[in-house]
């Protein structure tokens, strides 16, 4: 079983690295393997909507434009279960895990079978103090995750106020969702 912790965050100390340090946990801790990959740490440029607005991501469901995009992509397709993190960033996903799902959802979309159909998902907004625009991250992550036809397990939102209890509930969820593929 293998499940893939997707982290959006620049700050590699940060609340968000708590969030995936925690689900890691959660599911080593039911016997799967997991892997963190830190989109701030590698080089995945925007969209540039080829052509007509269209390139090879609907016919081949494939970017062309060449980064480390490609490699993460394509290791998708053996993962079992996700974890999608990212900070609230103006009450939204980050822009590292904007560029990444941008050019994931065009190259998954339209697939006969997405690398996520019907793959449990955990999204995770991780914001401020305010927590405000929480709510908003989670409504565009759950977006993209039926525009990829994930089966969506879990939307957790999580600020530094109730991050306490939030970081077991994120410890908790990932475990329950291993188990479910069980
Ligand atoms: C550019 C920027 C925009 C932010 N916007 C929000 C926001 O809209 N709502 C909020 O609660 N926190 C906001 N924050 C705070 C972050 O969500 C918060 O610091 C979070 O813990 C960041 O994750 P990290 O600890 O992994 O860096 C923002 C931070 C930055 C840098």
């Amino acid at each position: 079983m293998k499940v893939m912790i997707v982290t959006s965050s620049p700050n590699l100390e940060g609340l968000t690295a708590a969030c995936g340090n925690m689900a890691k946990a959660g599911a080593e801790a039911v016997g799967a393997e997991a892997v963190i990959v830190n989109l701030n740490r590698l080089k995945i440029g925007h969209c540039k909507a080829c052509g007509n607005g269209w390139g090879p991501c609907r016919s081949k469901h494939e970017c062309q434009v060449q980064d480390d995009f490609q490699s993460v992509h394509a290791s998708m397709a053996d993962m079992d279960a996700f974890i999608i993190i990212t900070p609230v960033y103006w009450g939204d996903m980050s822009e590292s895990a904007k560029a990444f799902s941008d050019r994931m959802r065009r190259c998954e979309a339209l697939k006969e079978k997405s690398f996520l159909e019907g793959k449990p998902v955990i999204a995770v907004a991780a914001a401020g103090g305010t927590g405000n625009g929480v709510i908003s991250t989670l409504t565009n992550l759950e977006r993209l995750l039926m525009q990829v036809r994930a089966n969506k397990f879990d939307l957790i939102g999580i600020t530094q106020k109730n991050r306490e209890y939030k970081l077991d509930t994120i410890h908790e969820a990932t475990r329950a969702m291993v188990c479910f593929l069980l």
